[in-house]
């Protein structure tokens, strides 16, 4: 698909909310998932099967029976962003550059590496690092039809992919969207963590509660008027004509509370007519002012809300030699948040999420909330 955005886009200084772990409750984070993956993994095929995917249910339960031997701090630092920014950066998770082997070149065999303590002696650690953290602020899950459902995916650059609108891309501006942005199910958190970064490759994010639109403006892009389409990760020959108009903006009342659903790479712009475009257009150039860029270093986290803050990537020069820039990448369902009605009756184009992790502070419905239910892969749940 399309980059959207001017390769010569600004970009300024992070002005971030920004975090601290407490050492010692980072050292307890990492401490813990040792301990897990030594009590978990026996053998060497025991690894290789977990790393998998990670949503091995051994593996989950003992990530879920022992959350709570973590240091208060550790859920406090990641409650979701609290300013209009919509992100924050957590400092950090003590790292060793040494200890996870060459970059790999695709997100394929990272996870293949990530099984083998030969080829990555810590990626697995640092996987179960990634979940502890993102259990932490909610319910960390994947997509069966995205980097084989694992839990954590990778971000690497890979080659023959430099010019996609997707994480394996690197010469090309990666445009601001909102993640998976196309399915009724996608994350209200999204936690990136950097294992390497030698060239400062800045992750943008632009906030929808900063950028200024008319009121007009405002009500054409709350209007369903276009679908937006899976990303090239989830593979392509999507067709339109099933395809369900989406609001890219959303707010129950509050401006203050306005949420965004955003992906200009996948939305066929070129069906709407002048005004939508217009509107359209008018958010691209407001995201584009507010853009800040977060710039991330090893150990270093970005949390996301992704119902409020978009995000890209500045274009770069992959290396290609085994020190390229390497994320790996959570999306965290809060089961507190609500989205509106008309989502429950998406198809999500008939991709599955992997939610091995049960809610465990979904709130009671009030008897005068209205409620539809739809089944998913870990039961129901709810859309109100
Ligand atoms: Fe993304």
């Amino acid at each position: 698909m399309k980059s959207v955005l001017s390769q010569r886009m600004s970009i300024r200084t992070a002005d971030l909310e920004r975090r601290e772990l407490p050492e010692d409750a980072a050292r307890a984070v990492c401490e813990l998932a040792r301990e897990i993956v030594t009590a978990v993994c026996t053998t060497r095929a025991d690894r290789t099967e977990a790393a998998r995917t990670l949503a091995d249910p051994t593996l989950v339960a003992h990530i879920d029976a022992r959350l709570t031997e973590l240091p208060a701090e550790v859920s406090h630092v990641l409650r979701p962003p609290a300013t209009a920014a919509g992100a924050a950066i957590i400092g950090r998770i003590p790292l060793v550059d040494s200890e996870f082997g060459t970059t790999p070149p695709t997100w394929q065999a990272a996870a293949r590496w990530c099984g083998d303590p030969d080829a990555s002696p810590c990626s697995f650690e640092f996987d179960l690092v990634m979940l502890l953290l993102a259990r932490c602020a909610g319910e960390p899950f994947g997509w069966q039809g995205q980097q084989d459902g694992r839990l954590v995916n990778n971000i690497v650059p890979t080659c023959g992919h430099e010019h996609e609108q997707s994480g394996a891309s690197s010469t090309t501006l990666l445009s601001p969207h909102t993640e998976d942005a196309f399915h009724p199910r996608r994350a209200n958190l999204l936690m990136l963590g950097c294992l390497r970064n030698p060239d400062a490759v800045g992750t943008t994010v632009s906030s929808v509660r900063r950028v200024q639109l008319s009121a007009e403006h405002r009500e054409i892009l709350s209007t369903p008027t276009l679908p937006i389409l899976p990303d090239v990760s989830y593979g392509t020959g999507y067709e339109r004509g099933s395809a369900i108009p989406v609001p890219i903006l959303w707010s129950a009342s509050d401006p203050d509370q306005q949420t965004i659903r955003y992906d200009p790479a996948y939305t066929p712009l070129e069906d709407a007519d002048p005004a939508f475009r217009s509107a359209y257009g008018r958010l691209a150039a407001e995201l584009e002012r507010v853009c800040t860029t977060a710039a991330l270093a090893p150990g270093e986290l970005l949390l996301m809300d992704n119902d409020v803050a978009v995000h890209g990537r500045a274009a770069f020069t992959a290396r290609y030699d085994g020190t390229d820039r390497w994320l790996k990448r959570v999306n965290i369902r809060r089961p507190e948040r609500r989205r509106r009605a008309g989502e429950a009756a998406e198809n999500g184009y008939g991709q599955r999420v992997v939610a091995p992790f049960r809610a465990v502070d979904a709130p009671p419905l009030g008897r005068s909330r209205t409620r539809d239910v739809v089944p998913n892969d870990r039961g129901s749940v709810e859309h109100s």
